[in-house]
């Protein structure tokens, strides 16, 4: 089996054959085959990665393709943009992961999701075996639109702690206060903690919807384009946050704002009709891309 990047029939081959072979060496590339100076060096070799995706394919109501063989990986503790034009499988790949299509009766997925597949124990996140509520607990996701709970502040954030057991008192509120600090939100709230969420503006409730997300100490946050409702410099500061937390959690974000995803990521996948055409460091994809369908849509030539 071949891992990834792979070409899409679309695709120009030079750049597909360098990726480490399954059971490599984690961290050791292989030297490339027969690609002369076409080859380019594995964008993951001084990474870990946090979750990889083999062969995935999505079905909605059991026909629907929405998601068509794709192999991804994502990099720990980096920034990982999917773009790609409108309707071309940047959700329905976003939320694989957390396995929120499981909500809605016929969806299904093939191929697989492994998160943390380097220790030899990586679970499949899309293995009917696999909980998807721990699933959630462990992946968070933060929406379009920000969608604070008809709650306190302080709830919104407590909301997760509570459903995993914690109870009023020092810990909650010490946890809230660390989640509030870390979405950079905390100096604009900590006088109105019980005020609504909804009370406070959109950038705001959006920094609140990744406090909520954060306060759970999930592995990844996945990230759908979350700004697109903001006003720049609600955005602006959205953008600094995500740059920011890479440090604590993976980060997986679509953005059809390609300038975002140029300015936040680390990575950048293309999408274009369910399929993955090309993933590379983020700089390359925009300065040097391998795939001439990668090359006109970053120009701006569709899409
Ligand atoms: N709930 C759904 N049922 C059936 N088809 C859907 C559903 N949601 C999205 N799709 C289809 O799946 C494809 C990919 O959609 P989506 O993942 O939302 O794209 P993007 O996020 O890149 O705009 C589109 O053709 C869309 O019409
Ligand atoms: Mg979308």
């Amino acid at each position: 089996m071949i891992l990834e990047p792979r070409s899409t029939s679309r695709a120009n081959n030079a750049a597909t054959l360098i990726e480490p072979r399954p059971g490599a060496v984690s961290g050791i590339a292989l030297a490339p085959v027969g690609t002369g100076s076409m080859a380019q060096a594995d964008p993951y070799a001084d990474t870990r990665i946090k979750a990889e995706v083999r062969e995935l394919s999505f079905f909605y109501g059991g026909s629907v393709q929405a998601v068509k063989d794709v192999n991804l990986k994502v990099p720990e503790n980096a920034v990982t943009a999917l773009i790609g034009p409108s309707g071309c499988g940047k959700t329905t790949l976003l939320r694989c992961f957390n396995r929120m299509h499981d909500l809605y009766p016929g969806n299904r997925y093939q191929g697989s999701i492994i998160l943390n597949p380097h220790d030899g124990r990586g679970v499949d996140i899309v293995d009917r075996a696999t909980s998807a509520l721990e699933m959630r607990m462990r992946i968070s996701m933060v929406f379009q639109k920000p969608n604070p709970f008809p709650k306190s502040i302080f709830e919104n954030v407590a909301y997760g702690l509570r459903l995993r057991g914690l109870r009023n008192g020092q810990e909650l509120r010490d946890r809230v206060e660390y989640a509030l600090r870390g979405a950079a939100i905390w100096d604009e709230v900590k006088d109105r903690l019980q005020k609504p969420g909804y009370a406070l503006s959109g950038g705001q409730q959006q920094r609140l919807c990744i406090a909520r997300a954060l306060a759970v100490d999930p592995e990844i946050i996945l990230f759908d384009e979350p700004t697109s409702a903001l006003d720049p410099i609600a955005t602006g500061r959205i953008e600094e946050l995500v740059h920011e937390l890479k440090s604590r959690v993976t980060i997986l974000i679509v953005t059809h704002n390609m300038q975002q995803a140029a300015r936040v990521s680390d990575f950048t996948a293309f999408m274009y009709l369910a399929e993955l055409v090309e993933v590379d460091k983020t700089d390359r994809i925009f300065q040097n891309p391998a795939n001439t369908l990668t090359e006109q849509y970053i120009s701006g030539r569709f899409g």
